[in-house]
């Protein structure tokens, strides 16, 4: 498995495994009091066959719209001790599955896996994000992703038959509630499958090509394998009804999820918008003219009874010519270009009355289903071609008539999935942890004197002699080690990591016995983690889930 075993039509193709666990990485958070050191700045692409190397995370916020876990982090109820040391760094619209969580509404947690080697410490960190959603109460999903194992890293199906076996059975020692949550491989689900092919109807080419750098040498079962990931992650919601989903998974993933949330959109029936009068409005410019409205409406007399005031655009016009938007954000630079369109707008549409709605766009509706929300719209609305405008509902209320609507008529409804992201954790050499080089990283098989030793022979952030170490401290920041304290040995126990972190910045823990203690605790990590996976072969076998695959195929490519 070490080996480039892809046909060189995967970009980026280096031979490493999109393993969530590689990678260089800052180090994590700590409550240790110092700042992290970020690294220097290196290009940042985000390649999920290619080498996930992330020089510095906070370029991924600017440059690919991922958003700061602290921001989500007071929202969710008893955050979980990942993201309490920023190990979990980023994600995308999290806010609505702390939300489901807090208000005990339902939601999911799903993530897949590549059986392409061992499981290893990397991706226990993904087994127990999915169970920690699941005892918060969400539906959990782990999936293994061997059609793209075949297709993208050419394993055979007996490889994949043996990985797919221990990537589940570390998943359920970990404590995944198999009854209550579904394990499945991807060319064993046909639900995936048939979901995968409405979603491909959504998607094409040139598109594959500009997210993943796919050209006319990209094999077509890679591309399936792709769409089969984008119905992975919207599988959840299909399975009962729609509801928040968090895909938990490295920021290599990120392509991934941002396109199924393209595509989530894209299979609605209706698009909701807000609009104030016949015309069109783009975020900006809607800003702008409910500006001049509330301003307008308010002068006019408007005393709150529900009816509308008497504005039209072209007094709205009028207003906004003298209009100053503020100029402290930065959306003011858009703002600016926003009020010369507005102004055109609100000029033409001179004397019709400008009154704020809800609007709701026919985007692939049957003609039943746009009949259907017609009707079902109450209160004052009025019909057009291709779309429907509703006077007396919310934006929210207008969502959920939309969805239920689209449901009822066939449709999915999707929500757009949520995720959150991890840090790569460093290799034990130092660099990056990397499945082709075994004493980089610590496999959940490695014997427990074996992991015993790795962790022994690991990398620090010592100095060079003890008496320096006593005068300067160590450099946890920079240390491996540290890393295995605060991304698995610790557990839960913050009092720990906060320990091991201040003795060793304040000289006070050198790094012999530093790392025999880190040593030790891998080794029952190990040895309890592999009883508890002996245990978990009867809960496998009692699951329906087919690790013997008849599958006919090519042998792999070696
Ligand atoms: N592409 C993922 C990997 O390289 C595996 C995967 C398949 C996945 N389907 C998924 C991850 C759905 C998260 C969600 O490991
Ligand atoms: Fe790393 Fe421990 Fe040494 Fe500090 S004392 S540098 S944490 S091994």
């Amino acid at each position: 498995m070490d080996e480039d075993t892809s046909e060189g039509a995967t970009p980026g193709g280096d031979g490493r495994e999109s393993d969530p666990a590689r990678g260089p990485s800052a180090p994590p958070r700590t409550d240790g009091g110092t700042e992290r050191a970020d690294e220097p700045t290196e290009d940042v692409a985000l390649d999920p066959w290619g080498s996930a190397s992330v020089g510095d995370y906070a370029d991924l916020f600017a440059e690919f719209g991922i958003e700061a876990f602290d921001e989500v982090d007071d929202d969710v109820p008893d955050p979980h001790y990942l993201m309490r040391r920023g190990v979990i760094f980023g994600h995308r619209e999290y806010d609505a599955v702390a939300e489901a969580m807090a208000n005990d509404e339902p939601f999911a947690a799903l993530s897949g896996f590549m059986p392409t080697g061992d499981p290893h410490i990397g991706h226990k960190l993904v087994f127990d994000e999915i169970i920690w959603h699941q005892q918060m109460g969400g539906d959990a999903f782990g999936l293994i992703a061997d059609l793209e194992a075949h297709s993208a890293r050419g394993m055979s199906w007996d490889e994949i038959d043996e990985h797919a076996r221990n990537y589940l059975l570390s998943l359920l020692a970990l404590g995944f509630d198999a009854e209550d949550g579904e394990l499945y491989r991807q060319s064993d689900n046909r639900a995936v499958q048939d979901l995968g092919f409405e979603l491909g109807s959504k998607a094409n080419f040139s598109e594959f090509e500009a997210i993943y750098g796919f050209d006319g040498e990209t094999n077509i079962s890679h591309m399936q394998s792709v769409i089969t990931q984008t119905a992975d992650i919207l599988y959840p919601q299909l399975v009962d009804e729609p509801k928040p989903t968090v895909i938990p998974v490295g920021p290599d993933q990120d392509p991934h999820v941002r396109l199924t949330r393209d595509l989530a959109t894209r299979v609605r029936y209706f698009k909701v918008t807000e609009a104030f009068a016949s015309f069109e409005l783009d975020d900006e410019e809607r800003q702008l003219v409910r500006a001049a409205y509330d301003a307008l409406a308010a002068g006019s007399g408007d005393d709150g009874d529900g009816s509308d005031a008497d504005v039209r655009c072209e007094d709205a016009a009028e207003w906004l010519a003298d209009y100053e938007p503020p100029e402290s954000d930065r959306e003011s630079v858009d703002l600016a270009a926003a009020k010369s369109t507005a102004l055109d707008k609100l000029r033409a549409g001179g004397k019709e009355p400008l009154r704020p709605r809800v609007r709701f766009f026919d985007r692939n509706a049957t003609d039943e289903a746009f009949e259907a929300l017609i009707e079902a719209v109450e209160g004052e609305k009025r019909v057009f071609e291709g779309h429907v405008d509703a006077f007396d509902l919310t934006r929210d209320e207008a969502e959920s008539l939309a969805r239920e609507v689209e449901i009822d008529h066939d449709g999915f409804g999707f929500r757009q999935p949520s995720s959150i992201y991890h840090r790569f954790m460093t290799g034990l050499t130092g660099g990056k942890m990397s499945s082709s080089v075994p004493a980089s990283h610590i496999s959940l098989l490695d014997d427990p004197e074996d992991g015993y030793d790795k962790v022994k022979a690991a990398t620090t952030g010592g100095r060079d002699t003890a008496e320096e170490q006593r005068e300067l401290g160590g450099e946890a920041d920079e240390c491996p080690v540290y890393e295995l304290y605060a991304y698995l040995l610790a557990g839960d126990d913050d009092e720990l990591t906060k320990e091991v972190y201040s003795e060793c910045v304040n000289g006070e823990r050198l790094c012999g016995g530093c790392k025999e203690q880190a040593a030790e605790l891998m080794r029952e990590f190990l040895e309890d983690h592999q009883e508890k996976r002996e245990e978990a072969e009867e809960l496998l076998d009692d699951l329906d889930i087919d690790l013997d695959s008849d599958r006919r195929g090519t042998g792999g490519e070696h």
